[in-house]
């Protein structure tokens, strides 16, 4: 499958959905205190989205049972939202969501503090963010894509931190999952050359410890082999000829502001 370029009239669907995506995240959370499960965090997601009019891309994709990946410590990512699964003092939580707005896809993530948690953790979380966007300074027409890969990587590992090999970041539109894959580790070769009107998914997953994963027999939730924590951040982005946009926020937020919120 090439890689798209999206039209004006496409990019207008895609920062509508952004924009819902951005409300869905923030009413998110406000819920994040301990006691509460990943089940209802779930539940609120699908209702938002649903209120919004929207579809929640991650249901029944491939057979995930949810609309919500909520991946907690030391699991990376695709954490499958249970009723048993309370949130603690301490944890660290990422929430992975994403909305389909009249055909048109967005998918972002966020890991936040529960409550007080280590200077470590938050350490990871914050490093973990700002490798997002040490990457999308390169995120322009004219770099090509393992510019972007290799900032993330620069950035986590000489912060200590490890990244994770086994899973990337895609374009993203029509489809939740378009070309081209984008490694948040530096590829041999420098990838295609970007493009304005590309929308690509970037997401850096960062362990506090070794990048090896496993898969669990669950068939999604994916862990760090040490046990050791794991931060997720990602945003759908545009290319254009100067800065990038970011298309999974409320609707005019700069990069430097998206950046500097806490
Ligand atoms: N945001 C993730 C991704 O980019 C999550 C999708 S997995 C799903 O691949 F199954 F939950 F949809
Ligand atoms: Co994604």
């Amino acid at each position: 499958m090439a890689v798209t370029i999206k039209s004006q009239h496409e990019i207008e669907l895609m920062r509508k959905a952004g924009d819902i995506l951005a409300t869905v995240h923030d009413e998110l959370a406000k819920l994040i205190e301990p006691g509460i499960t990943s089940y209802e965090l779930d539940k609120h997601a699908y209702k938002l989205i649903k209120d919004f009019g929207c579809i929640p891309s991650f249901l029944n994709y491939n057979g995930y049972p949810a609309s919500l990946c909520v991946s907690i410590n030391d699991e990376v990512v695709h954490g499958i939202p249970n009723k048993k699964r309370v949130l603690h003092e301490g944890d660290i939580v990422s929430l992975d969501c994403g909305v389909i707005y009249n055909g048109y896809h967005s998918d972002s993530a966020r890991t936040y503090p529960v409550g007080k948690v280590s200077d470590e953790a938050q350490r990871l979380i914050d490093v973990t963010k700002q490798s997002f966007f040490e990457g999308i300074k390169f995120a322009k027409e004219g770099y090509h894509l393992n510019d972007i890969s290799k900032a993330i990587q620069k950035y986590a590992e000489s912060n200590g931190f490890s990244v994770v090999r086994d899973l990337v970041g895609h374009g993203i539109g029509t489809h939740m999952h378009e070309d081209p894959q984008i490694p948040n580790f530096k590829q041999i070769g420098r990838g295609i050359r970007l493009k304005a009107g590309m929308t690509l998914a970037i997401e850096p997953m960062i362990n506090e410890g070794v990048y090896d994963v496993w898969f669990l027999d669950d068939d999604w939730t994916v862990v760090t082999q040490d046990g050791k924590n794991s931060a997720h951040y990602e945003n759908t982005v545009l290319i254009t000829e100067g800065e990038p946009e970011l298309l999974s926020v409320r609707t005019g937020t700069t990069v430097e502001q998206e950046m500097n919120r806490r």
